[in-house]
């Protein structure tokens, strides 16, 4: 892979698999499958192992979009395998600046909404786990807006066109 992205968030079974579900048929329908990586992982063990949660998996369905992963811890070593490393939230993105201080996996780090063409002020993506169904509609527009303004910087930061 030339390029290799990872989303985060805390359990690794809401948000950041919609994202990577998101982002790889977004990466596949721009014929990009082979050129760029897309993975996901949570700052948090206590899902490890699992598929993605229930109401997340029926919205993205709905939404012609299947959720693969099965949830991981993001380990140190991660920051030297991925180019990108997108956080859902500031809570995140803290956790993941104090496990590597280096200048090298700093920069590769951001908010996913950092890419949200919809939200200049770079917001959090809302943890879904302990509200409603709603909420899951709300991570899925965001995520998708994100993805696809965060693909088209990648493909212009790497010449992929
Ligand atoms: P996620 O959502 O970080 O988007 O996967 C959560 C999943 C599980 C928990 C919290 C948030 N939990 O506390 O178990």
């Amino acid at each position: 892979m030339k390029v290799s992205v990872c989303f985060v968030c805390l359990g690794n079974i809401c948000r950041s698999p919609t994202a990577e579900g998101i982002m790889r048929q977004l990466v596949d329908d721009a014929g990009l499958s082979e050129t760029i990586g897309v993975s996901s992982a949570g700052t948090a063990a206590y899902h490890v192992g699992e598929k993605p949660d229930p109401r997340s998996c029926e919205t993205a369905s709905r939404r012609g979009v299947a959720l693969v992963s099965r949830a991981r811890k993001f380990a140190g070593k991660d920051f030297a395998r991925f180019d990108y490393v997108l956080a859902m939230d500031a809570e995140n993105l803290a956790h993941l600046k104090k496990m590597h201080r280096s200048k090298a996996a700093t920069s590769r780090l951001s908010l996913l909404r950092h890419f949200d063409p919809d939200d200049p002020r770079n917001q959090d993506v809302p943890d879904p786990y302990y509200g409603g169904d709603d909420g899951f509609d709300r991570v899925f527009d965001i995520c998708h807006a994100s993805c696809q303004s965060l693909l088209d910087h990648i493909v212009a930061e790497h010449e992929l066109d």
